[in-house]
């Protein structure tokens, strides 16, 4: 009989603290474990071998450490690792627990948020190269248009803090122009990168109002909330003390001093090896 452990949330680095965040916020009572793999983030350029073997690391860890689900809170991990995660290795190495990803739910609630059935994808070149959210989106939407843009160094800016000033805007303003290029009819784009919503601010000023900005946490919590309510198994696997904590694979101070300003608290984390 398997014990129950906190709930795992893998991320390449920073960016999954900011689906954490809205985690704690919405399911107080449970565990979290955050890995956190600084010492390569980002996944985004890296080939779909590596983003599967370090993912793949990334998971085994957290399952080592006790947990029964682990959510990879990163679409390029979601969108290059998932699959083969859940369909070959689980049934090998670990059949009672389960991986869940952030692409899957979002693409399920795209069409409520468009009007103009024209949206954009923004993400790492690792998830854009994995057309991913375009084959996703079609079997669910079929008559959406999806526009996807690749932001190589969005997540470069938010690992290292520079979320705003002159470079930070030039990136920004650079991606949303080539996206908003590809149609007029754009009216929702997709943060599909848990980094991005770190550079929220500077992306809305850049965009017009009348064009949604929308990030995942607040899609991917009450998905996970309903989840466990489906799965009683799972959530009997949950520890629920409220405890949080936090691993990286590179230096635990750096991690603990970044991590405080993204996720607006104190917290200690320690350094794991994959
Ligand atoms: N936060 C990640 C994502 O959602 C990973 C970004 C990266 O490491 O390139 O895609």
């Amino acid at each position: 009989m398997d014990k129950a452990g906190p709930i795992g949330v893998f991320d390449s680095g920073y960016g999954g603290l900011t689906v954490l965040k809205e985690l704690v916020r919405t399911m107080p009572q449970y565990d979290f474990l955050y890995l956190g793999d600084n010492a390569r983030a980002p996944y985004g350029p890296r080939s779909f071998e590596s983003i599967y073997e370090f993912t793949l690391q990334g998971v085994k860890h957290l399952f080592e450490e006790g947990c029964s689900l682990v959510v990879l809170a990163c679409n390029t991990a979601s969108a290059e690792a998932l699959r083969t995660i859940q369909q070959k290795d689980l049934p090998i190495i670990a059949p009672n627990k389960r991986v869940l990803g952030v692409l899957r739910p979002t693409t399920e609630e795209v069409e409520s948020y468009t009007k103009s059935g024209e949206i954009g994808i923004m993400g790492t070149q690792g998830t854009v190269r994995s057309r991913s959210y375009v084959i996703e989106i079609e079997k669910f939407f079929p008559e959406i248009i999806v526009h996807q843009q690749a932001c190589p160094m969005w997540v470069s800016l938010v690992e290292n803090c520079e979320l705003e000033g002159p470079g930070a805007t030039h990136y920004v303003k650079k991606y949303l122009e080539e996206l908003m290029s590809k149609s007029a009819h754009i009216d929702a784009i997709f943060l599909a990168c848990t980094h991005y919503p770190l550079l929220y601010q500077l992306i809305r000023q850049e965009v017009s109002p009348s064009v949604g900005i929308y990030s995942q946490a607040e899609i991917v919590a009450p998905k996970l909330i309903t989840y466990l309510q489906r799965h009683l198994e799972i959530d009997a696997l949950c520890l629920k003390n409220g405890d949080l904590a936090f691993l990286t694979t590179d230096n635990a101070e750096t991690f603990q001093e970044k991590a405080r300003l993204f996720f607006g608290r104190e917290l200690q984390a320690k350094r794991i090896k994959l």
